[in-house]
């Protein structure tokens, strides 16, 4: 069997790596891919981005299967454009991916499904937003509502904060047209948590629940970036909790899409604020988390391929997911100056004395290599993850895999999975 894995993170990596493990040793192919993956699979030179190429090499090659990664292919409609060519895809069609493509079709489902999330109004004109901005009270969130990048949020703690964000992404378009409509959202108590969710269309299995940690510096400072690590199970998500978010949030989305003609199939990722009232939606990502998934994998027990297959046929059911009682922990390692900016093509070392720990798996998630040796090559370079007999085992064996692995400027939280231990 050939399987294709669209991206070239720590998501794919750690896609590749479970992929390798499945009974039936699928051939595999990532494109782009990254260091880490050309252990396992054949990276092929094409941008997760580009529609057309990854079309014309699936259409020449015929892979059984192809995952897509990242969010932009997947809004840009790669899984129409292969299934119309015949081909098996995992991941939703563009009109599904407007869940996380359009914040503001986000929230009219959940509002069409009764689902619990933030009140929100959206404008397209800056002077009627900052007029708005009177009936909400501070803080106050700001929001972009196409794709962003992760950067098209602005928490805003005082009016003129939040009239600023509206005029910068209004007036100035510094999102371009992903910032044509904001949305002015109220803001949510609690704790996150995230919930990646199999849809077969009808049905859906939830993956184990997890909790990532977003802004760079510890105790959740700092500014927002794509994730900073990751752990698994995350407490906050009581056993209770589970079919409430299944039946009250998953299961709502998926018919409401279906009765606007819309069917999920892929993995629906529902990032949740959990407060004293439950849990509440603050976004839907249209694909598996980012560090969400290098945690979620390694505890997911028997093959990944079966479970994509029942998503793409409309076969899934729950007990199709078995899981590890093992936590798991991931510590993100960053390149100097990120989220800001930073310098690619730094040497790593380090990362064979990493693998020779026990339990442990460094997931590459922007590196490379030149010349025969591994270098950096984004923000995010690597997702040092581990399973342990309980939280802190997994969290303290991830930190001796990143006390081994060495590169300049190299940064990363130290209180990965805090919140649990403070519990
Ligand atoms: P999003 O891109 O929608 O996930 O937002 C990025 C981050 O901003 C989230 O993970 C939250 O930490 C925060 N955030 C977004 N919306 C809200 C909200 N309504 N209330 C509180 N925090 C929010
Ligand atoms: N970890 C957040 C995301 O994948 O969007």
């Amino acid at each position: 069997m050939r399987v294709l894995v669209i991206g070239s993170g720590g998501r794919e990596h750690t896609l590749v790596w479970k992929l390798a493990q499945d009974s039936c040793r699928p051939q595999l192919f990532c494109a782009p891919g990254n260091a880490g993956t050309t252990a396992l699979a054949t990276n092929l030179p094409i941008a997760a981005e580009d529609v057309p190429a990854l079309l014309a090499w699936a259409k020449q090659n015929r892979p059984d299967l192809t995952v897509v990664g990242p969010e932009a292919p997947l809004c840009a409609g790669v899984v129409d454009a292969f299934a119309d060519a015949g081909l098996r895809v995992f991941g939703p069609c563009r009109a599904a991916a407007r869940m996380e493509g359009s914040k503001q079709f986000a929230k009219d489902v959940m509002r069409a499904a009764g689902v619990r999330t933030a009140r929100a109004e959206s404008f397209s004109d800056a002077a009627a937003a900052i007029r708005a901005l009177a009936q909400f009270s501070l803080p106050v969130v700001i929001k972009a509502d196409g794709l962003a990048a992760g950067k098209g949020v602005v928490i805003a703690a005082t009016r003129d904060e939040a009239a600023q964000a509206i005029r910068s992404m209004l007036e100035q378009k510094i999102f371009g047209t992903a910032g044509a409509t904001v949305l002015l959202e109220e803001f949510l108590d609690g704790e996150e948590a995230s919930i990646l969710a199999l849809v077969d269309g009808e049905r859906t299995a939830l993956l184990p629940s997890s909790q990532d940690h977003k802004r760079v510096f510890d105790a959740d400072q700092g500014p927002n970036t794509g994730g900073m690590g990751a752990y698994s199970p995350a407490p906050i998500v009581t056993p209770d909790l589970l079919p409430q978010i299944r039946d009250h949030i998953i299961l709502p989305v998926v018919r409401e899409l279906k009765r606007r003609g819309i069917v999920y199939q892929g993995l629906l990722y529902a990032g949740l604020m959990i407060g004293p009232r439950g849990p509440q939606v603050v976004e839907f990502n249209c694909r598996f988390g980012d560090p969400e998934t290098e945690v979620v994998l390694p505890r997911l027990k028997g093959d990944l391929i079966p479970l994509l297959q029942a998503c793409i046929d409309g076969t899934l059911s729950e007990s199709l997911v078995r899981v590890r009682p093992e936590p798991c922990a991931t510590v993100v390692m960053a390149s100097g100056g990120y989220p800001g900016s930073y310098q690619k093509g730094i040497a790593i070392t380090g990362l064979d004395d990493a693998a020779k720990l026990k339990d442990v798996c460094v997931f590459h998630a922007g590196t490379a290599m030149k010349d025969g040796a591994v270098v950096t090559s984004g923000g995010r370079v690597l997702a040092v993850t581990a399973l342990g007999k309980d939280l802190k085992s997994a969290v303290g064996l991830a930190y001796e895999g990143v006390a081994a692995i060495r590169f300049v400027g190299a940064h990363f939280r130290k209180d990965i999975a805090r919140r649990a231990f403070a519990r």
